[in-house]
């Protein structure tokens, strides 16, 4: 078996944590987050959405950076690497690549919008309008042909230059970048979205929770964007896991990363919702939402303009760092399957990722005729992969790790050999061997079958 790090892995622990934060954090905690919240009730589901996070996100996330960094593999050999008796567990590392490359196919729609905002705001297009006009921006832009696949495929040019420049060059150091800066200008958004006339229905909806609106399905759709967020339940973290330092302490870098994340998360429904409010936007309006209202928020601001621009210019970052990411993981993995230079399977991936990339852009427009369960081709991937494959994939990840592999050596890994303290453990095994996979599974059939909570 070859290993898939013909590169240097990631040079500090805080290249680690960035490059792994810059996974985590991109549109899944502003466009996903928000619409999700918004279709599911506000207050309840974000309470929902926090202890997942905490409870079973951390724990996931330790487990696949642990897998990764035993193994030192990609998503699929690591699980040969660590079992090598058992060749059945590769299945769960295909069921992650599976995901992760039709995660990129519609997250790379959203890319396309993204960088088409930054020019359209670069111009003043948005400037100036009413919020129906602006809605009617985003409607004709989105359902028009050429130009969201023009700039889809720029967006996933860039990507793939990054991941060629391979692991130090490219994505350690672009994940260090600019980041902090997407903070602050978060900050400024919900300043200002707080203090519009009507705001306070916007906090109400989101902090004051509601437990009688939740259902099966969305206590399952809080659970699927937890793990969306974070990126785990595919693998990618495995991949990433494979290049992170022997000294460094797997359990404050997943605590440290899960906490930007949901900070980023709740800092742009406050930014959000209070402004859906405010313009009389509906919160359930699904993909579009934030394309829909934040204009409207840039409009009300002295310099908008100037904000708009930087903010569409960091959301584009934020997302990159997320495509890259996904990237990665299905390369290194095609690069040993097919056993091909980084460049080739760079490419192959690319381009077998256009057309299903392409697929999902269309379904808003030309092909919004095609349903399936009711949903277009993009609405369809979207809520396959969130709410159901990402939990079955991270069932098989924990489960792997509990029952598959020896309890010792997963102590040795989180431990460093025991140089660290791990008091945590034991409730960290616990969680990973019982809790973990008997409450997704609970909730994966509870949204299945349409409980009423
Ligand atoms: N977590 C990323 C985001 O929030 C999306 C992502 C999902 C990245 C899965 C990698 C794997 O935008």
């Amino acid at each position: 078996m070859t290993t898939n790090n013909n590169q240097a892995g990631f040079t500090s622990n805080f290249g680690a944590i960035a490059a792994a934060a810059g996974s985590a954090i991109g549109l899944g905690n502003i466009w996903r987050f928000p619409y999700t919240v918004g279709e599911n009730g506000g207050g309840a589901f974000l309470l929902l959405y926090i202890a997942f996070v905490f409870l079973l996100g951390v724990p996931i996330m330790m487990s696949e950076l642990a897998i990764g960094r035993r193994s030192k593999q990609n998503a699929v050999s690591a699980f040969h690497v660590l079992a090598p008796q058992k060749r059945g567990w590769m299945f769960v590392g295909f069921w992650g690549i599976l995901t992760t490359f039709l995660i990129y196919s519609f997250y790379s729609v959203v890319t396309g919008w993204t960088l088409d905002y930054v020019v359209m705001s670069c111009q003043g297009g948005l400037a100036g309008k009413t919020p129906e006009q602006v809605s009617q921006v985003f409607a004709d832009f989105s359902q028009s042909t050429f130009w969201p696949i023009f700039y889809q495929v720029i967006f996933m040019v860039l990507t793939a230059l990054v991941v060629i420049l391979g692991v130090q060059k490219g994505i350690e150091k672009s994940s260090k970048i600019l980041m902090p800066l997407l903070f602050v200008l978060m900050l400024a958004l919900c300043v200002r979205s707080l203090t519009l006339p009507g705001a306070s229905a916007g906090v109400d909806f989101l902090f004051h929770p509601d437990f009688s609106k939740l259902t099966g399905a969305s206590v399952l759709s809080a659970l699927g964007q937890a793990m969306f967020s974070l990126s785990i339940g595919l693998g990618v973290l495995i991949t990433y896991g494979s290049y992170v330092r022997k000294e460094d302490n797997l359990f404050k870098t997943s605590v440290i990363i899960a906490s930007a994340d949901t900070f980023i998360a709740v800092l742009s429904g406050i930014a959000i919702f209070p402004a859906v409010f405010a313009f009389g936007m509906s919160p359930a309006s699904g993909p579009s939402l934030v394309y829909e209202v934040l204009p409207n928020v840039f409009n009300s601001m002295a310099g908008g303009t100037v904000f708009a621009v930087v903010f569409f210019v960091l959301l584009s970052i934020a997302a990159l760092t997320s495509t890259i990411s996904m990237l990665e993981a299905v390369v290194v993995w095609v690069m040993q399957a097919l056993n091909v230079k980084r460049i080739t399977s760079v490419c192959l991936t690319t381009g077998a990722l256009l057309v299903t990339g392409i697929l999902c852009t269309l379904s808003f427009g030309p092909l919004s005729h095609i349903q399936i369960a009711n949903l277009s081709i993009f609405g369809f991937l979207d809520h396959l992969t969130a709410t159901y494959m990402l939990p079955l994939g991270a069932i098989g990840i924990v489960v792997f790790l509990a029952w598959a592999y020896p309890k010792a050596q997963v102590y040795n890994e989180l431990s460093n050999d025991g140089k660290l303290k791990a008091g945590y453990f034991k409730a960290y095994y616990f969680i990973i061997k019982y809790v973990a996979p008997i409450a997704l599974a609970a909730v994966l059939l509870a949204g299945i079958f349409g409980v009423q909570m």
